[in-house]
């Protein structure tokens, strides 16, 4: 799916990983292991898988459980985006749920670049509800999802522990309709320029 952005002629392409896409996944995971703003699981971990690790995830990644969305600005990778179908039960008796994790490298960000990713996600997903969890220290990610009208729902105390910090973060959860997220997205795209 391609967006345009008004404002600035940016085309954006977004679409779903290949095995191909392996180098660039794990090259843009790296600089995000490094980038202190970051509170993706890599940056928890302490590293990044190598790159055939990466290339077996990306080969066939999206499934009914889980759905992943790349971002290009010509040809170059700019963001990342998926939904983990059941995560907190069994897939069968939680297909209606899904959990998002999204990035977008440093120098990319501050241009709607997530609400574009989270549009296509969502569009292409048939979940009820959407939950995420969020580091108590990510302002940005709450923002997100707050504009997506997902709520605050509870504070989980030293939830995740970061190997490279030796370290117990908290985090919340948020959780809302994906329907109700669908159309704050609609409305975020339009207010930051961009036609698809
Ligand atoms: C979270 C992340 C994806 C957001 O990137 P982005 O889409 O470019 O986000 P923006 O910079 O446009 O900011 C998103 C919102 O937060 C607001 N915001 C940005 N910096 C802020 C700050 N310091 N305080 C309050 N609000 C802030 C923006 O105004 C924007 O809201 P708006 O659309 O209502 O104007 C990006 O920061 C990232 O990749 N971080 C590293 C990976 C990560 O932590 N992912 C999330 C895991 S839960």
């Amino acid at each position: 799916m391609h967006f345009v952005n008004r404002l600035t002629g940016l085309t954006y392409e977004v679409r779903e990983p290949t095995e191909q896409d392996a180098p660039t996944v794990h090259a843009t995971l790296r600089e995000l292991l490094d980038d202190e703003d970051s509170f993706v699981l890599v940056n928890y971990l302490g590293e990044v898988r190598d790159v055939q690790e990466i290339g077996k995830i990306l080969k066939d990644s999206n499934s009914s459980q889980r759905l992943w969305y790349l971002t290009f600005i010509n040809n170059e990778l700019v963001g990342g985006a998926s939904l983990f179908v059941a995560p907190f039960f069994p897939f069968k008796v939680q297909t209606h749920e899904g959990r998002l994790a999204y990035w977008v490298r440093r120098k990319f960000r501050g241009m709607g670049l997530t609400y574009v990713m989270l549009y296509v996600l969502l569009s292409n997903s048939g979940v009820t509800y959407v939950s995420a969890f969020v580091d108590r220290l990510n302002i940005k990610s709450m923002k997100i999802l707050e504009a997506l009208g997902l709520e605050r729902l509870a504070l989980l105390e030293e939830a995740i522990y970061n190997v490279k910090e030796c370290k117990l973060h908290d985090v919340y959860l948020y959780r809302g309709k994906r329907e109700v997220a669908l159309m704050r997205l609609r409305e975020k795209l339009e207010e930051r320029g961009f036609s698809y």
